[in-house]
């Protein structure tokens, strides 16, 4: 049921609800994933972002993620998350995602912004690849970054997508699928989070296209819907799947931890068993994928 994220994400905008793309970036994090798909019915995107490179060969993941896929009865696509060069989006192209993101808004170094040319040129050069294999390009326009309630009252935020910049972009590169800044930033929020929703309704009104949301992670479950309801049809999560892993095996540890200390004492044998630390987490993160995609609307789309 491999698909392309276009093929999602289009009819959820349409039917409004949300397509959620989880961040894997090993086995576990794979399975939980695709089982929390299988259990609610839904379609799904699973991601690979650029800085996994640092951790394994995309290569070795890709195999594992297809080796899941061709068991999988819900439709799903593979996409690379936040590509900062045109070189890495065409490795992952050969690789075989059926969607990538050519994140233009920042340069490689992931930190400092490209200008608005800069983006429109890098963008236009990964779209023109990538579109001609039928694989769906995600854009970026604006910059993540949380907001304060004066500034969305005041709709002052600079780093915000404006509309018409939207709409030039648009025209300009041609992109499937468009990444805004709308008060969201990636990991946990400081504080309550503000999404400027009248932003995204300007924007929503302008744009056909599905909108995506990225920073899922900490959005209230009723700013998620209103967003949704708007026109966002993709929603990225990652920080919340890190967050449910280390909370269980943080608890597994302490578990483990006890288990020894009673062998010790009883002059026993300790037993070792990677699975055993292992095992829970990937639950744990199949809970966390499962509650996004009951409030996203996904679950019982497939
Ligand atoms: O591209 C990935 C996301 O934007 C994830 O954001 O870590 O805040 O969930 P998050
Ligand atoms: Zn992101």
């Amino acid at each position: 049921m491999l698909v392309t994220s276009k093929e999602l994400t289009v009819p959820a905008r349409a039917q409004g609800y949300a397509v959620g793309a989880f961040n894997a970036v090993n086995m576990e994090s794979a399975q939980a994933i695709f089982r929390a798909a299988e259990e609610t019915r839904s379609p799904f995107i699973i991601q690979i972002t650029q800085t996994t490179l640092a951790y394994t060969d995309p290569e070795e993941l890709f195999a594992l993620i297809a080796a899941l896929g061709k068991k999988a009865t819900v439709p799903f696509a593979i996409h690379l998350d936040h590509g900062r060069s045109f070189e890495v989006c065409m490795r992952f192209l050969r690789l075989g995602v059926t969607s990538l993101m050519i994140d233009g808004s920042l340069q490689e170094d992931g930190k400092s912004p490209r200008t608005y040319e800069e983006n429109v040129d890098i963008t236009r050069r990964v779209v023109a690849a990538a579109q001609a294999m039928g694989v769906t390009v995600e854009g970026e326009i604006g910059r993540l970054g949380q907001i304060t309630s004066e500034e969305e009252r005041a709709d002052a935020a600079e780093h915000l997508t404006r509309p018409e910049e939207a709409v030039q972009f648009l025209k300009d590169v041609g992109v499937d699928m468009l990444a805004l800044a709308i008060g969201t930033t990636h990991g946990l929020f400081a504080g309550r989070p503000h999404i400027a929703h009248d932003r995204l309704q300007q924007i929503a009104a302008k744009i056909p296209i599905p909108l995506v949301m990225h920073g899922g992670t900490g959005v209230p479950d009723e700013d998620v819907r209103k967003a949704v309801s708007l026109g966002i049809a993709k929603i990225n999560i990652d920080t919340q799947i890190r967050v449910a892993f280390y909370d269980a095996a943080i608890e597994q540890v302490h578990r483990v931890e006890k288990e020894f200390d009673e062998t010790d004492a009883a002059g026993g044998v300790r037993k070792y068993d990677v699975r055993k630390i292992l095992a829970p987490t990937r639950e744990a993160m199949s809970r966390a994928v499962i509650d996004r995609m009951t409030v996203f609307g996904s679950a019982g789309k497939a």
